[in-house]
Parts: structure tokens; sequence; C-alpha cells
């Protein structure tokens, strides 16, 4: 007996909405997004940003009012990133009581009690050169960089992060974070780390967004896009050291890698669709060329299909407001 055409028809399943959804494999909800946020200080109206329709940096005197939008939309999560006033060549405001990071923590945390604060834990919005560490003889410097991470880590937990994500691209940073926390007392404040972060032309964008004045690129700490197995090491490293959850980025043209490092562990798994990925989608919808809405069901499916557990995506409050079907 032929198990082919003509017995067999997939297009039976195909016929009707309810049919497509009662075979539907995967689905993208709400509760999966994590919705990154760019919050400045001193200035009073927001600013829009030229090369990411739609996104603004928020004042940080508006902040408690958005965060209050945002989790009555239905966002569960923020990924929190400050462009700061104070820079120097440390980044010392981020380890700062009353710095940035540890005041956008707190105005989310006493706003809204239950959103999940995902406080992102670099220097180069924080540091006049726009590197991500501690920069000695021309070298961005590993090790002093992770003293430094550990200590932006406590302040920020101690403010009421709920996760603490490096993304400095450091050696050895989530051992370190997770030492500094448990040290405090912040035994209970959890690392998702960005574990698989590759050196990407998709951030171009965030670097108008964060205000970083980065001379230079990433190549030294980041992963060469180039790299399979390394990016899967990357992650299988920072679970050893310690990672509650673990980070691909960017997402789109790294599925494999996350389908990769979803076969390698047991640990959940979050995907940044990041600036350049969110630009590409809403130039390209602007000129008429793509429809949004469908593209980002078909680009975040793809994201969760390839085995994200999480994604952090620019589009979230648009997804938690308008649905995604
Ligand atoms: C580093 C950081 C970057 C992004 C998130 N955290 C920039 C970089 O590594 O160059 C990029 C996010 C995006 O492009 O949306 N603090």
């Amino acid at each position: 007996m032929s198990h082919f055409f003509p017995f067999t028809r997939l297009r039976r399943k195909r016929r009707s909405d309810a049919l497509r959804i009662m075979f539907q494999e995967t689905d993208v909800k709400v509760s999966d997004l994590v919705f990154p946020i760019f919050v400045e200080e001193n200035i009073s109206d927001y600013v829009q940003l030229s090369t990411m329709p739609g996104v603004v940096r928020i004042p940080e005197s508006r902040l408690a009012f958005e965060i209050e939008r945002f989790a009555k939309a239905g966002i569960k999560s923020v990924m929190t990133f400050g462009i700061s006033h104070n820079t120097d060549e440390t980044g010392s405001d981020t380890w700062n009581e009353n710095g940035l990071v540890a005041r956008i923590a707190r105005i989310c945390k006493d706003t809204v009690r239950e959103i999940v604060v995902i406080s992102d834990t670099c220097f180069c919005e924080y540091t006049t050169h726009g590197h991500c560490g501690v920069i000695k003889n021309n070298n961005i410097d590993n090790d002093p960089t992770l003293v430094n991470l550990g200590r932006q880590a406590v302040v920020a937990a101690h403010a009421g992060a709920d996760f603490i994500a490096p993304s400095a691209a450091m050696d050895g940073q989530v051992q370190a974070i997770r030492a500094a926390l448990d040290t405090a007392g912040y035994q209970e404040t959890a690392i998702m780390a960005y574990s698989t972060k590759f050196a990407s032309a998709f951030y171009s964008p965030f670097r108008e967004a964060s205000g970083t004045t980065l001379k230079g690129n990433r190549k030294t700490y980041q992963i060469n896009p180039m790299n399979r197995r390394e990016a899967i090491y990357e992650s299988l490293l920072d679970q050893q050291e310690g990672a509650d959850a673990l980070m691909v980025k960017p997402a789109g043209a790294f599925l494999d890698t996350i389908r990769d490092i979803r076969e390698a562990t047991y640990l959940p798994l979050a995907a940044y669709q990041v600036s350049g990925e969110y630009a590409m989608i809403k130039f390209a919808a602007a000129a008429g060329a793509i429809n949004e809405h469908q593209i980002v069901r078909e680009t975040l499916g793809a994201i969760k299909r390839a085995g994200a557990d999480i994604i952090i995506s620019y589009f979230a409050m648009d997804i938690a407001e308008q649905g995604l079907d």
C-alpha cells in the first residue's frame, strides 16, 4: 500500500481556519516576549529614533507612566538600557547606588512589582569610549572589567532587578557576577547571560538608540558570526558558570545556532531580535514592500520554531496591543 499521493493529501488539514489553527505547531505568546526599553536621564521630551521608527528613548521622568502602560497592555518583562549623561572611562555610574542603572530598576519595580526586570549589564552606554569594559593599552581588559560587572550586578540586584543580563562578552563574566551576587546576599537574583553574542552588523541602529560613541568594533570580545562550534561552546561555558538562562543574539540570521544550543542544554533559551532586524522590517514595510504584521509573526514564529523559549523584541508592545494573528 502506498503512503504517497493520491492517498496522502496534506491539504486535508489546511482547509479552514479552524483546521489550520488546530494543527499549528508553534505559538508566540505575549508572555514569551521581553520588551527592550531605552531610558535617558536629564531630558524632558521623548526622543524618536530615526533608524528605529516607532522606538523612543523614554525620559526617566516618564518611566513610571510607561511601565504602567506596558503592564496594562500585557507586557510581563522589560530589558532595560540606560542612556547616561554621566559617562567616564570605566562606566562607574553603573555601580553608583543612585546611578541610572539602579534608578531604572527601582522605578520599574516600585511602579509594577510583578514586572520582570532584566537589567542589561554592560558599560558601553556609560563609557566615554563606548566599549563594553575597561581599556588598558588599547585593549579591552577582561579581568578588571569582571570586577566592575560584579559591582554593577550587585547594585542592580539591590535596586530590585530580577535578572542580571551581562552583555559585555567578557570571558568569565557569568562566574564573576554569580560570585559577586552571592557574596552580597543576592542568591535569589538570576542571570540571563548574553551567552552567544555575535559581533554583528545587525546592532547598528542600537548605537543611535543607546547614544554610544564607539570607535572601532567589538571583534576582540564578541563571537565571529562565521563560527558555529564556538557559538555553542560559549553558551555551554555560561551554563557551567551558573547562568539561569542562555541567549542567542541576534536571532534571525542565527536560527541554526538557536537550534544547536536548544539541543545542547536543558536551560531556558532566549533569542534577541535586535535593532537591525527591527529596522529592516520597519523600513521595508514603510516602503510598501512587505506586510509588517505578517512578517513579524513569521520572524518571531521562526525564532520559536528554532528552539527559543523567550524572545526579546522591539515589537513586543505592538503585539501586546494588537495580537499576532
Ligand atoms: C551591549 C548591547 C548591545 C545590544 C544589546 N546590548 C550592543 C552591542 O553589543 O554592540 C544590541 C541590541 C540591539 O541591537 O538591539 N550593551
